[in-house]
């Protein structure tokens, strides 16, 4: 697979297989991510991965707080801006909306589209997590640089006939993921990201999202 084949292919899987993924190929993918640049060098990414019992613990703990915290505990960050302007509007509302057509769920099923939802707390099946964390001392810079390695993760996954989705929605249960994961105070939960094969055969799977036009993003001059 060459570079263009693994970013071509690479999507948000939201159903895998349980087919178990051998820890050393999820090592030597972490092996390779990490030649990802980051500014100055300061590799300021944290990876910590859960597969098996430690995995199920951790998923157990979440949803055995759902009844009483259906929405969680709050997020460190805004995940999106809290008033988001246009074109982004459009595209995250589109986003969903293409999303829960893949798998027949109409807008005004409030309960469908939840329980679809929290499927991201059940990794969408897949059998790894990898939770990532940043120094809080960190800015916008270093966060980029967290960004660039879990893309080369998600590329390289790609590379071993595996499929990724990077969940920025485990940002709610922070506080149970720090405590589970017994993060250090001086680190900070980015985002989980469900690592495994993907079931060729879901609906949700068929999912191939939109991208703006190139001359909508790119400004060409002397090119
Ligand atoms: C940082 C980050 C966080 C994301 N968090 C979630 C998430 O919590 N749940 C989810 O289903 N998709 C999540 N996504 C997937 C995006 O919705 C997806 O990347 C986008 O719609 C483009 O689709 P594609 O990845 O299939 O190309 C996230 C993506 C990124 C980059």
């Amino acid at each position: 697979m060459n570079v263009s084949e693994a970013v071509d292919s690479r999507m948000s899987c939201r159903a895998f297989l349980s087919t178990p993924v051998p820890g050393e190929v999820v090592r030597n993918i972490l092996q390779a991510a990490k030649r990802a640049p980051s500014g100055g060098n300061l590799q300021p990414w944290h990876v910590y991965v859960l597969a098996g019992a430690p995995l199920d613990e951790l998923l157990s703990v979440v949803h055995s707080k759902f009844p009483t915290n259906p929405r969680g505990e709050g997020t460190e960050y805004d995940v999106y801006p809290p008033r988001l302007t246009e074109p982004y509007r459009t595209r995250r509302f589109k986003c969903g909306e293409d999303l829960y057509a893949t798998i027949n769920i109409a807008r005004d099923n409030k309960t469908a589209r939840w329980q679809q939802f929290a499927k991201n707390f059940s990794l969408f099946g897949a059998p790894v997590a990898l939770f990532f964390a940043i120094d809080r001392q960190m800015g916008m810079g270093q966060w980029v640089d967290l960004g660039m390695f879990m893309q080369n993760i998600m590329l390289l996954a790609r590379e071993q006939g595996l499929h990724t989705c990077p969940q920025e929605s485990w940002a709610v249960w922070h506080k149970t993921i720090e405590a589970n994961l017994q993060l250090p105070s001086n680190l900070m939960l980015f985002c989980g990201m469900a690592l495994g094969y993907r079931d060729e055969a879901a609906p949700i799977n068929r999912l191939r999202t939109d991208r703006a036009e190139l001359d909508e993003f790119a400004m060409f001059r002397g090119l």
